[in-house]
């Protein structure tokens, strides 16, 4: 039988998550969201585009949770987005109580499944959906560290005048203005970019992946970003359902890691079968260390401010 992954929200993100989730193939996929009608013709528009693209995988659209029962993997992307001047942030209030009353529902319907958490605030979604769910830290897990990766490492190839495919680079910490891009471990060809780019010209591209996403907020001016987004849910879906055991920056439960206890954070993270299955420690230098703590305190406050 082929796996199965649900999609809560069918908005920017989801629709986007769905349409490329279904084109890889090897799961069948449910949209859910509480506007009627609205991820039924998503889901219907994007099966008919299997003929053409070459696909056969089932896509349907829903507003009911029983359709979504049984699934292996659910990716929360039910939320507001920010609108512009906005910080993800000021997100918290409205997107917890989205985030609590769907992850209630993905436990009842897929006890065993899988969370991908895509909803900002990022880490503290993720923190609430794992508090919520009751599920093992490795059943939970948040998507942010990929994208900031991606545009670092989008950033960096742009001005190398290379292919980002030859730029390897890691973004830690939260999603959000606290996130550390790791100019020492970045690479062009396996090179370090700290010796073919000067220091300046990597702090303008460090200031403007963490600024990322309030640019195309900014540019969009009535959403947030989702084409790069989803293609980060793709890249830790692949890496579950195909057992891939990659390494990738994920939002993950600490307990101990880094010295740090009880907190999501973005982390490097082995992905397999089992969702999270390990926490990778790398040695982080002084100043890395408390960019990565003040990272941690932020997500704490926001940790208080939902009380849980
Ligand atoms: N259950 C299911 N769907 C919901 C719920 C809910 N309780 N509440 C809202 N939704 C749906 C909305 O109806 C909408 O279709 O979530 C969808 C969100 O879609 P968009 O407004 O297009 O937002 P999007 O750009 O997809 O971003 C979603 O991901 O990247 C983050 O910051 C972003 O928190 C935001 C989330």
């Amino acid at each position: 039988m082929r796996k199965k992954i649900t999609v809560v929200g069918a908005g920017n993100v989801g629709a986007t998550c769905a349409q490329r989730l279904a084109e890889r193939g090897y799961a069948d996929i449910v949209l859910v969201d509480i506007i009627e009608g609205m991820p039924q013709g998503k889901a219907l528009d994007i099966l008919e585009s299997g003929p053409v693209v070459g696909f056969d995988s089932n896509v349907i659209g829903t507003n009911s949770y029983a359709d979504t029962a049984g699934s292996d993997i659910a990716i929360i992307t039910s939320g507001v987005p920010r609108k512009p001047g906005m910080s993800r942030d000021d997100l918290v209030l409205t997107n917890m109580k989205i985030v609590k009353g769907v992850t209630e529902e993905l436990v009842k319907a897929s006890p065993n499944c899988i969370i991908i958490v895509v909803a900002n605030p990022l880490d503290a979604m993720a923190q609430l959906a794992f508090k919520v769910s009751g599920f093992p830290r490795n059943r939970v897990i948040g998507m942010s560290g990929i994208l900031d990766t991606a545009r670092f490492r989008t950033f960096l190839a742009q001005e190398l005048g290379v292919s980002v495919e030859d730029v390897a680079a890691y973004v830690l910490g939260g999603h959000g203005d606290t996130m550390i891009p790791l100019t020492r471990m970045a690479t062009v060809g396996g090179v370090p970019v700290t010796e073919v780019l000067p220091e300046e010209t990597i702090s303008k591209i460090v200031e403007r992946t963490v600024k990322g996403g309030g640019e195309i907020v900014a540019l969009l001016k009535t959403g947030s970003a989702f084409y790069a987004p989803s293609a980060g849910v793709v890249q830790m879906v692949d890496a579950i359902i195909l057992d891939k055991q990659n390494i990738l920056p994920c939002a993950a439960y600490l307990d101990g890691e880094y010295g740090i206890n009880g907190v999501f954070v973005g982390v490097p993270a082995k992905l397999g079968k089992n969702g999270m299955e390990q926490i990778i420690e790398i040695k982080l230098m002084p100043e890395e260390e408390a960019a990565l703590k003040k990272s941690v305190d932020a997500v704490r406050e926001l940790i208080e401010i939902m009380k849980i």
